[in-house]
């Protein structure tokens, strides 16, 4: 793929520079415990052992490396793997795919396939006994910033952060599977709301590019894209469709994360796939492998050498996350985090990681997300009986962490070179019954990017951005309609695409309500897509390259110009766009331009039939995939559409419009 380097398996490095796997990676870092990777030493394997008896009959099929390979995982207990073999000579072509597999995951695995046996049957024995990961330690709320979402002390911030931004390298995690979405296709592709069809990724990049140009960036600001064998090639296939949406060639780089092999009980036997015996099932890791990928791929270290400042990691399907990142770049900056997780208020109990400061009884701190059937415990536990609970203001303490953080550059290339990245692990069996020894289906271990703290030295800081407004910041899409509609009975937000591009609509009309005083009608009703009731707000888009910043918009926008009825659609798409007004829209307007084409809209009265957000019949046979997880259909009526793709200076004023040059 031209202009994207491409890299694969680079765990590789870890384990072929002979880097130590790590089975935990401590608290703060104190104590990193190197992990026995076998039960048994190699030398001390018999003929009783299942499965040496057919690596031995085999030997002729198989390099030195992988012979050695096989007899360490016979000591380590996974005879099974081998026990179906036939004689020599009898499906060796698929005994040499399960090798070669075998091979894979060995080496894509810090320390090597034995050292993941190891780790898990660690974990496995821990959960079954039920140990508590934060014990002996007592939670108390962090350093942290709770900022009022398009304030004056806002648009302070994000004047800083731009500065910062364009010191800034960018991290997309997108290798997840996605299953509770359960859509076919890669959740970037999907787009980020339907009123212009802009899908994610290509959000991301035009946001990326507008900070870059108005950062007066001395540099592209890179963009590392982490994909996995579920979303590889529709990622590259998607940017290279579009020429990278505008990056340059370079600007974008892939890094692929490898799975780990499905465990089926306590005893960390790998999970062989039922259909095909000669086959290691395998899942994702978890997102924590990002920074293994940074580290070995030389990406982090090539942007401090750079002049780079920050990584921002951000997620797949959060549309709103650039209008909180920039701010909490500043805070960064102002308090210069290590790290930083940008967060939203949380009730007591709800269902989202809660960013702690966790102390020691030895003295040390950790700051660190814990999730929230962690915290009420812990809480009982240490300071207060009644658990995880609201305080005057109503909302819990502790902040809702969103997993969208920001990294000092200079302390995370120390801390890559100290740990390679290896991010301390955590198994999740789901149990058939409280005996705790059958599992319901095959689990693995996982590793998160948010865990990053668990080994920074003691003394580093770690804080977080709280965005008081939820609407403001954070709307991912990840439950299919039939888990959100639960969630939504359950009075929880949904996470849904249907709220996803609702919440872009309420997101872009309360914001330019409080700068511009844009006038719409007070009371908002509700509609129901997918069973699943959102506020109706005029449908506004206001694309990256129009308004990457607040500022933007109050400077581009006139006070009180805008004036939008019930059902209203306004998408303004173009750098140099302004609307002095007044501007009146009954119906649908669109404004697009390209750089150098300047853009006014003075007087204007639109008044069309507009879009409709239809929705879906029930079983509605002619819906896209697309749709049916919204719950609707755009219908575009009629719509007042102005396209400016040359440079020049344009006015646009009822009923004429003027092209001055
Ligand atoms: P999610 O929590 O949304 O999980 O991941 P998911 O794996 O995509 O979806 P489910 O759980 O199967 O429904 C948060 C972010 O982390 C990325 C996802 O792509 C998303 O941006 N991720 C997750 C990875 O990059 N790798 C992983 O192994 C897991």
């Amino acid at each position: 793929m031209r202009g994207t380097v491409l890299i694969a398996g680079a765990a590789a490095t870890l384990a072929a520079a002979g880097f130590i796997s790590y089975r935990y990676i401590s608290n703060a870092g104190r104590y990193i415990i190197p992990v026995v990777t076998s039960i048994k030493n190699i030398s001390e394997l018999d003929k009783s052992d299942p499965g040496l008896d057919k690596i031995d009959a085999h030997k002729a099929l198989l390099t030195t490396k992988e012979y050695e390979l096989l007899k360490s995982l016979v000591a380590c207990g996974q005879g099974h793997l081998f026990s179906h073999w036939q004689a020599p000579g009898i499906g060796d072509g698929d005994k040499r795919r399960q090798v070669a597999q075998l091979m894979a995951l060995h080496g894509s695995y810090h320390g090597g396939i034995t050292a993941y046996i190891s780790n898990a049957k660690k974990l496995l024995q821990d959960s079954k006994e039920g140990k508590n990961p934060f014990e002996g330690y007592t939670p108390k709320v962090p350093h942290g910033e709770r900022l009022d979402f398009a304030s004056a002390e806002y648009l302070q911030l994000e004047e800083a952060g731009l500065r910062e931004a364009g010191r800034s390298a960018f991290v997309l995690v997108a290798g997840g599977l996605g299953e509770r979405l359960g859509y076919s296709g890669i959740k970037v592709a999907l787009p980020a709301e339907n009123a212009s069809g802009t899908c994610f990724l290509e959000l991301y990049i035009q946001y990326i590019l507008a900070l870059q140009v108005r950062s007066g960036a001395s540099q592209p600001l890179p963009l590392t894209i982490m994909t996995s064998d579920d979303t590889h090639a529709r990622t590259e296939e998607l940017l290279t469709k579009n020429s990278y949406f505008g990056m340059k060639a370079g600007q974008i780089t892939l890094i692929k994360q490898e799975k780990v092999a499905c465990l089926t009980d306590n005893e960390a036997h790998l999970a062989l796939d039922p259909q095909d015996p000669f086959l290691i099932q395998t899942k994702p890791h978890g997102h924590g492998d990002v920074h293994a990928l940074l580290h070995s791929s030389g990406l982090a270290s090539k942007w401090k050498e750079t002049g780079l400042k920050w990584v921002c990691f951000f997620q797949d399907t959060n549309a709103l996350v650039f209008r909180a990142l920039i701010a909490a770049l500043a805070v960064s900056a102002k308090h210069d985090y290590d790290m930083n997780s940008l967060a939203v208020p949380r009730k007591a109990k709800e269902a989202i990681g809660a960013i702690s400061l966790l102390e020691h009884r030895d003295g040390s701190t950790l700051t660190i997300n814990v999730e929230y059937n962690q915290l009420d415990p812990l809480l009982r536990a240490t300071i207060n009986k009644e658990g995880d609970v609201n305080d005057t203001t109503g909302w819990s303490p502790f902040p809702g962490n969103i997993n969208q953080l920001v990294l000092k550059l200079d302390s995370y290339v120390q801390q890559l070179s100290r740990t390679g990245g290896v991010i301390s692990e955590f198994v999740n069996p789901k149990y058939k019954d409280s005996t705790k020894t059958v599992f319901k289906s095959s689990t693995r271990l996982e590793c998160m990017m948010q865990d990053y703290p668990k080994a920074l030295p003691q003394g580093s800081k770690v804080g977080f951005t709280t965005i008081n407004q939820v609407w403001a910041s954070y709307s991912p899409v990840k439950n299919s309609p039939a888990d959100a509609l639960a969630k939504f009975k359950e009075g929880n937000p949904t996470h849904s695409a249907t709220s996803g591009e609702m919440d872009i609509y309420r997101c872009n009309c309360l914001t330019l309500k409080s700068l511009t005083g844009m006038e719409m009608p007070e009371v908002i009703g509700s509609v129901a897509y997918n069973g699943i009731e959102v506020e109706d707000y005029p449908k506004v888009v206001l694309s990256p390259r129009f308004a990457p910043l607040l500022k933007d918009i109050q400077e581009k926008i006139a006070l009180g110009s805008i004036r939008l009825a019930p059902g209203a659609v306004l998408i303004l798409d173009g750098p140099d766009i302004s609307v002095k007004g007044p501007l009146t829209i009954d119906g649908a307007l669109v404004v697009r331009s390209v750089l150098g084409s300047k853009v006014s809209i003075g007087r204007l009265d639109v008044k069309n039939a507009g879009w409709e957000w239809r929705a879906l019949e029930e079983g509605q046979a002619d819906a896209t995939e697309e749709e049916r997880i919204r719950g609707f259909r755009v219908i575009q009526k009629e719509t007042k559409e102005y396209e400016f793709k040359q440079p020049g200076v344009c006015a646009i004023a009822s009923p004429m419009l003027y092209k001055q040059s």
